[in-house]
């Protein structure tokens, strides 16, 4: 191999913006993020960019509901995005957004060409319409019974019950999600992409795109079962990008997403004047280009992709990798278990160093689901990272601190062990390329068990106590923390925070994945400071009640100035009564909630409320509040909670019940 650094660009796949990051997609941005620092770390120029998947009807729907333009949900979306990935350490070198100016003439560049090279044709198709809403419908916003087991409330697209597969015409008692309408059928012309002509070319780029094998099997079903040409546009309303030529016709998301990649990438470019967009993206040069995604978008990045990127006369990815899905306990993640949890809530009780590590330590090359076992998760943090890892450098460098002014030694006592560490760099790096990065992380722990024995065997804390052994105690701690930083130069990619502490302890000014095999002798240190702490299995119950309480749903709480209206029509809608607290406490396992029941005349309801920290539940009994009376009852962690109590504050203890005047009668109505 050269020794020139090869130029390399990763991508990870453009996050929807309508929901919150959660750990599930953590699984992705962490693999990606991992494997382009273990890059740059070698010394390669690589470049990781990212960006806000804006379009579709979901997401135009959203921001529908919320009462702002698509355009603002998706910069808030992003800007929260942005935030998340941060604080995971997750470094890209561009987070940009499909809706800018790059990828609508990237897209229109490569539609154009794709007509040039009649790869385009239109075709009146059938499609479920709302009449109420004046939109046709997505398969997904069409529910009905099921041709075939007669379930009822399925998909328009497939039944969850018996897995059948059919169009939303084949349901029995279609209804429009949106309006609850039975749909129509409406006629509308679509613009297609002639993939059926690709199989061949497609062939070829797979051969050399080196794809994990269960890809290729997936790969092999779809050629087996024959490709069809792809619908790449959709009907006014729609937030997108309008086809040239037309007037209420718009590029379909999953065309214009991964342009995105594209978009983004020459964004970058501009912004930093390098590299030439050319040389990543027009055939002949010996870049790579690498897209991280989920196994659930293999079609569209296996098949459309490449096809559209040949047919637009574009160079092909070097190779897509997929990954599989996250469990949480060895089950989905669920809202219900509480086991939905975003990236936020994670961050606001727990260190994201552990989390790249347990991900690390879990993840290999292929699509095999992996699971966040919460038990495990604290169990291999704190015997791994903590237990091992930092357990070297915090038992040696305690002794260098205070007998040696922070000074190293001048010379190993036992430079072959050091070598043992040097010379699995390429084992490790090997590792690392391929994905393996659980037998990366095995590895390195096999040596951190190694460099404690070596402690233990020399014991500093009984040489320390004979005068004439000092030396020996400076040899075997420069020793240990030798090992220690060869260890932690192979583990910057995974926990870069950790191994910036660390370097800043050592005094070194930068790593360089070759470093780990040069010893740091004769060097002073500084004080040493805690790497990280251990899991605390409380933090990590608290990150649960908490995923129970935040619904993901609210992830888009504040609204614009201009618009944070609702119509009277929709304030009417609310029944505010006047409730008598006739019973408040606390629940078990909650942090934040009282259980209350409130008399409201003529019924009494269960009520949870979020203000434990505000008032002692004893506090309560009695007081007179405003509840909302017409919420449909949600079903919580601790039970079903029928109504809302109107508070007002920042949160936490400074939340103020909205109690009314005396003479307040519990099931006044309050407007
Ligand atoms: O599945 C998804 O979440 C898509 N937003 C991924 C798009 S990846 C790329 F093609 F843009
Ligand atoms: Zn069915």
């Amino acid at each position: 191999m050269s020794d020139r650094p090869r130029r390399i660009l990763v991508t990870s796949a453009l996050p929807y913006a309508n929901g919150a990051i959660h750990m599930g997609h953590m699984v992705e941005y962490l693999q990606t993020d991992i494997w382009a620092r273990f890059q740059k770390l070698r010394g390669h120029d690589c470049i990781y960019v990212c960006a806000t998947d804006a379009h579709g009807t979901p997401i135009m729907l959203k921001a529908r509901e919320l009462g702002v333009s698509p355009e603002e949900l998706t910069t808030r979306i992003s800007a929260e995005f942005i935030r998340d990935f941060a604080d995971f350490g997750v470094d890209f070198d561009n987070f940009y957004t499909t809706h800018s100016p790059e990828n609508e003439a990237l897209t229109v560049e490569i539609y154009e060409a794709l007509r040039a090279s009649d790869d385009i044709y239109t075709k009146t198709i059938e499609q479920a319409y709302d009449e109420q809403e004046g939109m046709f419908l997505p398969d997904r916003f069409v529910r009905g019974t099921c041709p075939r087991c007669k379930s009822e409330d399925q998909y328009g697209d497939a039944c969850e019950v018996c897995g059948a597969t059919y169009s939303p015409s084949d349901l029995l008692d279609p209804v429009s999600v949106l309006s609850g309408k039975t749909p129509v059928v409406r006629e509308s012309e679509h613009y297609f992409f002639r993939l059926s002509e690709y199989e061949a070319r497609l062939r070829d780029w797979m051969k050399s795109a080196s794809l994990d094998r269960n890809v290729l099997a997936k790969l092999e079903e779809w050629f087996a079962a024959g490709l069809q040409d792809w619908d790449i546009s959709r009907d006014a309303p729609y937030f997108g990008f309008n086809i040239p030529g037309t007037v209420d016709k718009y590029f379909y998301v999953w065309l214009d997403a991964p342009v995105g990649y594209l978009a983004s990438f020459l964004n970058y470019c501009k912004r930093e004047g390098t590299p030439d967009f050319d040389e990543y993206w027009r055939p002949g040069h010996d870049t790579e280009v690498y897209h991280f995604i989920g196994k659930d978008i293999m079609y569209f990045h296996t098949l459309f992709w490449p096809a559209v990127l040949l047919g637009a006369g574009m160079r092909t990815p070097t190779s897509v990798f997929a990954h599989g899905f996250l469990t949480v306990n060895g089950q989905k993640m669920s809202k219900s278990r509480g086991t939905f949890i975003t990236a936020r809530t994670y961050l606001d009780h727990l260190d994201p160093a552990w989390l790249r590590y347990y991900y690390a330590a879990k993840l290999g090359p292929t699509i095999e689901d992996i699971d966040l076992n919460l038990d495990d998760f604290i169990a291999r943090v704190n015997s791994d990272l903590v237990g091992k890892l930092v357990n070297i450098a915090s038992r040696c460098a305690g002794f260098i601190n205070k007998n040696f002014d922070g000074m190293l030694a001048g010379a190993l006592p036992d430079p072959e062990l050091f070598e043992e560490f040097a010379a699995a760099s390429g084992r490790i790096a090997e590792h690392y390329e391929k994905r393996e990065f659980s037998k990366a992380m095995r590895l390195v722990m096999m040596l951190a068990d190694r460099a404690n024995r070596y402690i233990d065997q020399h014991k500093p804390w009984l040489m320390v106590k004979d005068p004439s052994r000092l030396d020996d105690v400076q040899g075997v701690c420069t020793q240990g923390i030798n090992l220690f930083r060869s260890l932690m130069i192979y583990l910057t990619p995974v926990v870069p925070t950790i191994a910036a502490s660390a370097r800043e302890f050592l005094g070194d000014s930068d790593w360089h994945w070759a470093d780990a095999a040069f010893p740091l002798l004769g060097k002073p240190t500084s004080k040493f400071k805690a790497l990280t702490t251990r899991v605390d299995a409380d933090k990590v119950e608290k990150m649960l009640e908490d995923a129970k309480e935040t619904n993901p749903g609210e992830v888009f709480a504040g609204k614009g100035d201009d618009e944070d209206f609702i119509s009277i029509d929709d304030f009417m809608k609310v029944d505010l009564r006047i409730a008598r607290i006739v019973n408040a406490e606390a629940v078990a396992g909650a942090d934040k909630l009282l259980a209350l029941t409130l008399d409201l005349g003529d019924s009494t309801r269960s009520v949870f409320a979020g203000i434990k920290a505000a008032y002692p539940p004893e506090s309560l009994i009695g007081r007179h509040v405003v509840v909302v009376a017409n919420l449909a009852p949600r079903k919580m962690r601790f039970g079903v909670s029928e109504g809302m109590v109107l508070a007002a504050g920042p949160g936490g203890a400074d939340i103020f019940l909205l109690g009314p005047d005396e003479g307040a009668e519990a099931g006044m109505r309050v407007k």
